[in-house]
């Protein structure tokens, strides 16, 4: 049996699911470790249960020692902050009572703009950990260390933080003049390590992504390991900037979203959620390079090969990402305040969205989503001062397109008798009235 649904409209019910925490100044950063929440803000650092219930609080005196930098390092049961005060200085905390400072030390060459975006996090084999932090060392010069892998232990080389390596500086140095890290991570089972950024030439914007081999033991053999290579999105019109992204989790191959922008606010596509397939980076863009290299300033990269487009809207802010089985499903946040699903089969076509939240006031949703660490069926979002935990399934009844989404969500936990679903039309995310035309098959 077959049949077409044609411009339904459908209105959008939402409902508040979920917790939400108003904090005393805007959250800077949060992260997930040990199945806790670490929420950051100008003056405070919170470490919080899963529920968001909190368990200890520590002041921060955004004077002295503002903190850019939050990493939580499970492995060694430490919760690392660091700032620029001093040359750069990192406190590690003890991750069960982040009241308990186990150790400081400044001096650490971190660069020289507190608010520009940086990433950090642990990377390296497991004898071998390492914290990279990617991040502009050095505005003043052409060439300045981007991407630097401080050592977690003491060593004869240096102390626990530093680094150098068997009295050298390793490091990978950019030609750009800006360079604004957006994500990066390890990946558990291979160990790649991937960063994503964006650069700025006096020409041109560009988004990067670069390669490193993680289970290598020393500095410098990650960095002469490296790859890299030039996203493009999207055939439609140039989105030079990257926003935020997410890894996808796949067996075979390792599939990443990315929110890509065109700076430009009045176009209703200014924003596209693209996916790629970043298994294989290779060869070299001319913008990076290892420290000491000749190379610098060659290229041999290819440019990264599209999957797909998934979604566009005027001001997409986040992303995030989890597969059950072979469907994927995407969750994104707005710069006007909602959190949409959105669900991919596994020729990487979306269903319907649906949006999950939408905030009252038009609160930016952060770029960095996380899951909940005990129970992956919420996701929490930050909106300027406020954490929510929101629940991945929506609670709302959706009418009249039964069909298109509770029966087809993988989250859910019903199973599926509709196969070519819904095709997205027009989806405007400033209003909760959007247009389908929905083509299903039931079988
Ligand atoms: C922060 O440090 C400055 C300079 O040492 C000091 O004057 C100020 O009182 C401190 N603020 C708090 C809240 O501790
Ligand atoms: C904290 O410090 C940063 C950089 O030094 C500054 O941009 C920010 O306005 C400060 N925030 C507060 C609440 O003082
Ligand atoms: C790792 O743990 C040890 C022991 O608690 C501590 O001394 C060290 O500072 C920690 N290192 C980092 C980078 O957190
Ligand atoms: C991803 O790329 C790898 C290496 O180029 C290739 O072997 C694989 O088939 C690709 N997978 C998908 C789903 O495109
Ligand atoms: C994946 O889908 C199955 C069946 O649709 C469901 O029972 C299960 O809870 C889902 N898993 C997650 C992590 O949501």
């Amino acid at each position: 049996m077959r049949g077409y649904l044609l411009g339904v409209l459908v209105l959008l019910k939402y409902c508040i699911c979920g917790d939400v925490v108003d904090f005393d100044g805007d959250i800077k950063d949060f992260v997930v470790g040990n199945g806790k929440l670490f929420v950051l803000t100008e003056n405070r650092l919170h470490q919080m249960r899963h529920d968001l219930s909190e368990e200890k609080k520590k002041d921060i005196n955004n004077s002295t020692h503002p903190v850019n930098i939050l990493v939580p390092f499970d492995d060694n049961g430490t919760l690392i902050t660091c700032g620029t005060y001093e040359d750069g200085y990192c406190e590690v905390l003890d991750i069960n009572d982040i009241t308990n400072s186990i150790y400081y030390e400044s001096k650490l060459f971190l660069g020289p703009k507190e608010t520009e975006k940086s990433v950090a996090f642990i990377a390296g084999a497991s004898s071998s950990k390492y914290l990279l932090i990617g991040k502009k060392l050095d505005q003043s010069t052409s060439q300045s260390p981007v991407v630097t892998l401080r050592n977690t232990v003491q060593t004869q080389f240096g102390g626990i933080l530093s680094y150098s390596e068997e009295g050298s500086d390793p490091a990978i140095q950019s030609t750009a003049r800006d360079v604004e890290f957006v994500d990066g991570f390890q990946r558990d089972s291979s160990s790649d390590l991937y960063l994503f950024l964006n650069t700025e030439t006096d020409s041109e914007r560009k988004v990067h992504v670069l390669w490193m081999d993680g289970s290598k033991s020393k500095k410098s053999e990650i960095f002469k390991s490296l790859q890299s290579a030039v996203i493009k999105c999207c055939s439609d019109k140039a989105r030079p900037v990257l926003v935020s992204s997410a890894v996808i989790p796949s067996e075979k191959a390792v599939i990443w979203a990315g929110v890509f922008s065109a700076q430009d606010q009045q176009d209703p596509e200014n924003t596209a959620l693209a996916l790629y397939n970043i298994s294989s980076i290779q060869g070299r863009v001319k913008e990076f390079c290892t420290l000491g290299e000749k190379m610098c300033g060659s290229e041999s990269a290819s440019d990264l090969q599209l999957l797909s487009v998934v979604f566009k809207s005027s001001s997409l802010s986040s992303v995030a990402a989890v597969r059950n089985g072979s469907w994927i499903v995407l969750f994104m946040g707005t710069s006007d305040g909602q959190l949409i699903k959105l669900i991919l089969d596994e020729n990487y076509t979306p269903g319907c969205p649906s949006v999950l939240y939408k905030s009252d006031d038009e609160r930016a949703v952060f770029p960095r989503m996380h899951f909940d660490p005990v129970d992956f069926k919420h996701i929490y979002i930050a909106l300027r001062n406020q954490l929510r935990r929101v629940s991945v399934v929506p609670c709302a009844e959706y009418k009249p397109l039964k069909d298109c989404r509770s029966a087809l969500d993988p989250l859910c936990g019903k199973s599926s008798n509709t196969q070519n679903y819904a095709t997205l039309v027009t989806f405007h995310t400033r209003s909760l009235l959007f247009v389908v035309s929905a083509r299903y098959v039931l079988l």
